[in-house]
């Protein structure tokens, strides 16, 4: 993926490539208050919205959005969020972002919001929140139409900004506005410059009702339009249907007090839930969110895409969110020193050539201490990555909700569902009940009844910990090698972990912790002393079959293994029935080796289709996650599953 081709012509930017302007020449701001802004009644609507969700076509320089958010921060009340999707296929870069908001002054606050948290140049879903979390921007740089595969939001207002239709026909084709009309609901509005007759004439039979008003400036004519029926989603895969979420409070019920369950606690408070917590121990973080210290650090699995654009765009997401908490706690737990990682020749060279458009994102880099690299290998470098004090992290979001949520020390063992509650009980008495549970019990997810089918294991890992000498002071950046190695931080350097397959053990080993020392003296030869005790903690990480999270909704394992039964023989998909899933409850968990990386964006996963907002990242990678893809992998293998 490239930046867009902008030329700049008196001052204004022009696209060649689609022969037409992003804004009018003759005021851009004016003509984006008129067609897009005043046209949907913007101002009216954001002061009794709740939340609303905006979705544009054609992102581009972003004066529609900023000018929108301008709008929505002096309007609309304080705890609403505008949920805003800009979809743009050829985005354009920072520095002509900056061109666009140097042009108007009462802009450029609110544009050097977006600029320090534009993402790179990389294809996928951006999630990124901004004015204290008021706004929470979707930026799919993606195809209109990969964009809309598959997602669930139906928007209040569509902004439609592809350039001239006649230019770009591409986009504006009959499927798009279809989709647009799936993405719509009875009272979404719409507006574009254009009054293009074939335009109008789609929108109609697609279920709006169009009208002509007065174009902008000189411009004679633009449409506006107002949908009028019920809208249904094409269902491609009814086994990953998420049935739209009934709650009739904001109330839930998060079992696990690690990474997974406080990220996710931390936004359904910012979102307005009442959260109870419990976890089997008086503190948070005891199991593995434990740890003293992990890498953040993308997984790139270059064998699947999915998987690859997952790990990376929560990559991208979980380091805005542990910038915005490092900056709200005067305790260090975030350390952006950059984390360079040992690759094999071949893939780095890979990686480096799919991401050569996005410099800042990976690069070239060097051994830790400047030393030789193996000639098989190659060090790439990815500068914002970093390492992190996991327990102290986990304490820190804590005292951040802990006067807003209660929590309850218990070990839960049941889940019972009454009038249209859940209760959840230990051994003695029901301790709470919410309209929502989360399940985010790290090696312990599949414990209860409704989740014992998940294919999930727990890995022991253990990390060791020695002190700096002379030569390891050098190290300024965390680096990757099948282990790692932090930088020392208050007298000490982690080395971090074995992965032990065949050992429970939750006590220190002597055997790991000499594979993790061979592991560093073969990395970096005579730099550190062993330590002369065993150092360290043991954790468990909980892995799933195929090695990625599991998170949403619990599926109903009886219904699906009836419903889905002969899913061998390739019956056409239109012949199921959606999915059936127990209303309200949820799953998030298996992270596996990377929490890091995947909590935030997970937590906010679940939160979009708890609230039914736009999802932050593919339809692909939300089905990639479901808990159903074992039911239904299983299914189609015709394996035997007991009921
Ligand atoms: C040695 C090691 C090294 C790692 N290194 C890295 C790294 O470098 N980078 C990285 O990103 N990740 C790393 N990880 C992975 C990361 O630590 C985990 O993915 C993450 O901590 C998982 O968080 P969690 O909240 O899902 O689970 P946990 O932190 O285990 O939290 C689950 C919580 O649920 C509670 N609970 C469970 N069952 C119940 C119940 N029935 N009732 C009440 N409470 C219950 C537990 O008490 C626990 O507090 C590492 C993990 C280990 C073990
Ligand atoms: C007129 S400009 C948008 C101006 C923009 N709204 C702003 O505020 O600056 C049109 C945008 O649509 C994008 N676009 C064109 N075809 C597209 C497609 N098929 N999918 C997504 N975006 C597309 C272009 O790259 C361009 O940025």
């Amino acid at each position: 993926m490239e930046y867009a081709d902008i030329k700049w012509v008196e001052g204004q930017p022009y696209s060649e490539k689609f022969g037409d302007v992003y804004y009018s020449a003759s005021d851009g701001l004016s003509e984006t208050e008129h067609v897009f802004i005043q046209q949907n009644n913007l101002i009216e609507r954001f002061k009794q919205a709740d939340r609303f969700i905006i979705a544009e076509a054609g992102f581009g320089t972003g004066l529609n959005f900023i000018a929108t958010c301008r709008q929505w921060l002096e309007h609309a009340s304080h705890d609403s969020v505008l949920s805003y999707v800009g979809i743009e296929k050829h985005p354009v870069s920072p520095l002509d972002i900056r061109r666009v908001s140097d042009r108007w002054a009462e802009l450029t606050p609110l544009y050097t919001q977006l600029l320090t948290r534009y993402p790179p140049v990389i294809a996928g879903s951006h999630l990124i929140k901004l004015f204290n979390g008021r706004v929470q921007l979707n930026l799919e740089f993606l195809d209109i139409d990969e964009a809309l595969k598959g997602c669930r939001f139906k928007a209040d207002v569509w902004f439609l900004d592809g350039f001239n239709p006649a230019q770009n026909t591409d986009m504006w084709n009959d499927v798009l506005i279809d989709k647009i009309a799936q993405h719509s609901k009875v009272g979404t509005s719409l507006s574009t410059y254009t009054a293009a007759g074939h335009v109008r004439r789609r929108l109609e039979d697609a279920g709006f009702e169009v009208k002509k008003v007065k174009g902008h400036a000189r411009k004679r004519e633009m449409i506006t339009a107002a949908f009028v029926r019920e809208s249904q989603y094409k269902i491609e895969l009814p086994w990953y249907e998420i049935p739209q979420q009934s709650c009739n409070d904001k109330t839930a019920i998060i079992v696990g007090a690690g990474i997974a369950g406080l990220t996710t606690a931390l936004a359904m408070i910012n979102k307005g839930w009442q959260v109870t917590l419990i976890d089997r121990h008086d503190e948070v973080a005891q199991e593995a969110s434990g740890n003293p210290a992990g890498v953040l650090l993308p997984r790139m699995n270059l064998g699947d895409e999915l998987e690859q654009q997952f790990f990376v765009n929560a990559f991208l997401f979980a380091t805005s969110q542990l910038d915005d908490l490092q900056k709200q706690s005067s305790v260090d737990f975030w350390h952006k020193t950059g984390v360079c990682s040992q690759e094999l020749k071949e893939k780095a060279e890979k990686i480096l050539s799919s991401y050569r458009t996005s410099q800042g994102f990976v690069c070239e880099g060097e051994g830790a201490l400047g030393d030789e690299v193996a000639q098989e290998y190659m060090i790439l470098k990815y500068a914002s990555a970093g390492w992190v004090n996991i327990d102290v992290l986990c304490r820190e979001i804590y005292k951040m909700i802990e006067k807003r949520i209660s929590y309850i020390r218990s070990n839960i063992n049941s889940l019972n569902r009454v009038e249209e509650r859940w209760q959840v009980s230990d051994e003695n008495s029901i301790l709470a009940s919410a309209s929502v549970v989360v399940l985010a019990a790290g090696q312990s997810i599949a414990d209860f009844e409704l989740t014992s089918w998940l294919p999930v294991k727990s890995i022991r890992g253990q990390m060791t910990a020695v002190e700096p000498t002379e030569k390891s002071k050098k190290i300024s950046s965390a680096l990757s090698f099948g282990r790692f190695v932090t930088p020392q931080h208050n007298g000490v350097h982690y080395i971090g972990a074995s992965y032990d397959t065949d050992d429970m053990s939750p006590e220190l080993s002597e055997l790991s912790q000499t594979e993790n020392l061979k592991k560093l003296q073969d990395q970096l030869p005579d730099v550190f002393v062993k330590p002369d005790k065993l150092t360290g903690r043991v954790g468990f990480r909980s892995v799933s079959e195929d090695r990625m999270p599991v998170v949403g909704l619990v599926p109903e394992k009886e219904w699906f293994l009836k419903q889905y039964a002969d899913l061998r023989h390739g019956r056409r998909t239109t012949k199921y029935l959606p999915a059936r899933s127990y209303d309200g409850l949820y799953l998030n968990g298996a992270h596996g080796s990377r929490g890091l990386t995947s909590c935030f964006i997970s937590a906010e996963l679940l939160l979009s289709i708890i609230e039914g907002t736009p999802y932050p990242m593919s339809a692909d990678a939300v089905n990639a996650l479901n808990p159903s893809r074992f039911l239904i992998r299983r299914l189609k293998r015709d394996q035997k599953m007991t009921a």
